[in-house]
């Protein structure tokens, strides 16, 4: 029996069967705590069904629930609100080997891009020395740390709250000596890096809608040999080079040679809209 199933059994006395039809039949776990989001036609009913929920999930300690968008330019969530059980919005959540704390209502975690932590891991070679422009609490720093053998990856955050749970992750996962948290905007961070002399065998530039503005601080990182830049962003289904062509004009604008190696689907972002990354490998003229 499926969980929407056994929701709308338990819930069979209380609501009528418009509104158990419109019952969810997903929510997002996120360390012991799962996160449901409703129709608007159960909001008068939400405690009662987390209450259900708990009932229904022994080895879940909270309930919340997401009312909201991620907004913003630090992708804060807007309004994840307590529904039931413990009432601790902080977080300890385990992925692939990698552990991250954080405050559900106050960082996002998403759930889309769980493949994608995992696999830029994989990318790594030994001993890169790593730029992760937009870390937050380090969804791509740590399991590039933990799963992979980089020399260093320098995480640039500068939301402080994100930024305080980069640092704490980083010691909970055991890390310190590979990754260095930077805390301030990687418009001068990524500058004041490469000043230092720092050359990236790799670049993790992963923001919303599209972190162009930020390309130029970013080639100021590029290697001899070469960098390797992963590039999210969001497009429509017709324009699936568009992150690719606008990279491509700036770094061509700096003399800096661009070749797409990969081009991927993160997740859907609505209608006709995609989240993508693009491994795009650049080097000097
Ligand atoms: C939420 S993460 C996105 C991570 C990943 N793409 C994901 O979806 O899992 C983006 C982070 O970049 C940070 N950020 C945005 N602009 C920044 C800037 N100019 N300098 C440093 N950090 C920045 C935000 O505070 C946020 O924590």
């Amino acid at each position: 029996m499926g969980f929407k199933s056994k929701l709308q059994e338990e819930l069979e006395s209380e609501l009528n069967e418009k509104k158990l039809d419109l019952l969810p039949s997903g929510f997002q776990t996120v360390g012991k705590v799962i996160i449901i989001k409703l129709k608007s036609e159960l909001l008068e009913k939400r405690k009662l069904i987390a209450d259900t929920y708990l009932k229904l999930l022994p080895y879940i300690r909270s309930v919340y629930i997401n009312r909201g968008k991620i907004e913003g330019e630090y992708r804060t969530p807007e309004q994840i609100e307590y529904l039931a059980g413990e009432k601790d919005p902080i977080v300890l959540h385990k992925e692939h080997g990698v552990k991250y704390k954080f405050d559900i209502t106050k960082i996002m975690f998403s759930q889309g891009n769980l493949k994608e932590r995992k696999h830029l891991a994989s990318l790594v070679k030994n001993q890169e020395v790593i730029v992760d422009m937009f870390a937050g609490i380090g969804y791509f720093s740590l399991p590039m740390a933990v799963l992979s053998n980089p020399s260093r990856i320098f995480s640039i955050e500068f939301n402080p709250i994100a930024f305080r749970f980069l640092v704490e992750n980083v010691k909970l996962n055991n890390v310190d000596k590979k990754v260095i948290p930077l805390h301030g905007d990687c418009k001068v961070e990524a500058p004041r890096l490469a000043s230092q002399g720092i050359e990236a065998d790799r670049i993790v530039m992963g923001v919303f809608p599209a972190p162009k503005g930020y390309i130029e601080e970013a080639l100021k990182l590029t290697k001899k040999s070469g960098t390797i830049i992963h590039y999210e962003g969001i497009v429509d289904g017709e324009h699936e080079l568009k992150l690719y062509n606008e990279f491509k004009n700036i770094a061509e604008n700096s003399d800096i040679k661009t070749n797409l190696l990969d081009s991927r689907f993160i997740k859907s972002y609505g209608p006709n809209l995609y989240h993508c990354v693009n491994d795009i490998e650049i080097s000097k003229n």
